[in-house]
């Protein structure tokens, strides 16, 4: 297998910058195309290609599932006037007036972490889905609904596509339930806009932190994370100062993740309308 040494260089460089990298990877085509990730956010006005949506779906279905129960559900939706509703409720939850990356998109992936089925066909057979009031099934169906959003993602991006997941749509989680017509036991984990990336607005590839930061070998280290944490920082604000973003620390995003409610924007009611839609988190 040919190895192309200077895309390795390149984008082990980009993900990491000027931070400790592994040495011993073994590039392939696959890892490759892994570690060219980046979220796109400016998408060209143009519907999917024929058959994309497809294979993005086959994709996902081809990801493990919890005991094989197939407990998730993908609504995509092209309907320029949904996607626009939708685009709205959520810009109302955050201090915008449009998201342009969910109404820009050709799609806008509902995934839906689904456990209706199960609970229909155990009905259906004379059954109690007792296990369905259990926090685990809950966890089960998000989990499941994740790996193959992740499996889809990695499919878009390999036919040129580009993706960006949007956690956001859980800002208004009852509303969007409503205007997708989600039955009980089923809730929208995230959103995923899809689309051709406007070359004009290329994404970058954002670093993450070395590696000894989140691989422990054996026993978890606690206290390892923070000798790293100058050299992320570093990568940060290289990474924000080449594409012109205003000079924050990673630390301090980290903060306003954790002490902010504005951070929520609604998802502090995420447990009351997942209960109202039949989970009862036990
Ligand atoms: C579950 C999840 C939810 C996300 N939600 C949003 C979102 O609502 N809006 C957004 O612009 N980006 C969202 N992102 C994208 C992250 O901001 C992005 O992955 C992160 O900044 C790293 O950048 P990269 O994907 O370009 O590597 C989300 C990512 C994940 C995994």
């Amino acid at each position: 297998m040919i190895v192309y040494e200077d895309t390795k260089a390149a984008l082990l460089e980009q993900r990491y910058g000027s931070q400790q990298k592994p040495a011993n990877i073994h590039w392939n085509s696959q890892v490759e195309a892994m570690l060219s990730h980046c979220s796109v956010r400016t998408f060209l006005p143009k519907a999917l290609p024929d058959g994309a949506l497809e294979t993005m779906v086959a994709a996902a279905q081809s990801a493990s599932t919890s005991s094989a129960l197939n407990q998730w559900s993908l609504v995509a939706v092209t309907d320029p006037e949904l996607k626009h509703q939708l685009g709205q409720t959520i810009a109302r939850t955050v201090p915008t007036d449009r998201i342009p990356w969910i109404e820009d998109s050709s799609a806008l992936l509902l995934w839906v972490a689904d456990a209706s089925r199960s609970a229909a066909i155990t009905l259906e057979q004379g059954g109690d889905p007792i296990v369905l009031n259990y926090l685990d099934s809950f966890l089960m169906a998000s989990v499941d609904v994740t790996l193959a959003a992740q499996n889809a993602s990695l499919a878009a991006e390999s036919m040129g596509l580009g993706i960006v997941f949007l956690g956001v749509m859980r800002n208004a989680a009852k509303e969007v339930a409503e205007l997708i017509s989600l039955p009980p036991f089923s809730f929208v984990a995230f959103g995923m806009a899809v689309g051709h990336p406007d070359p004009s607005h290329p994404g970058g590839i954002r670093p993450r932190p070395a590696q000894p930061v989140v691989l422990h070998h054996n026993r978890y280290d606690q206290e390892r994370y923070k000798q790293y944490l100058e050299g992320y920082e570093a990568a940060c604000l290289q990474f924000r100062q080449s594409r012109d973003m205003s000079e924050k620390t990673w630390q301090g995003a980290v903060l306003a993740s954790t002490t902010s409610m504005d951070y929520m924007g609604g998802r502090e009611n995420l447990r009351a309308m997942v209960e109202e839609k039949g989970f009862k988190l036990s």
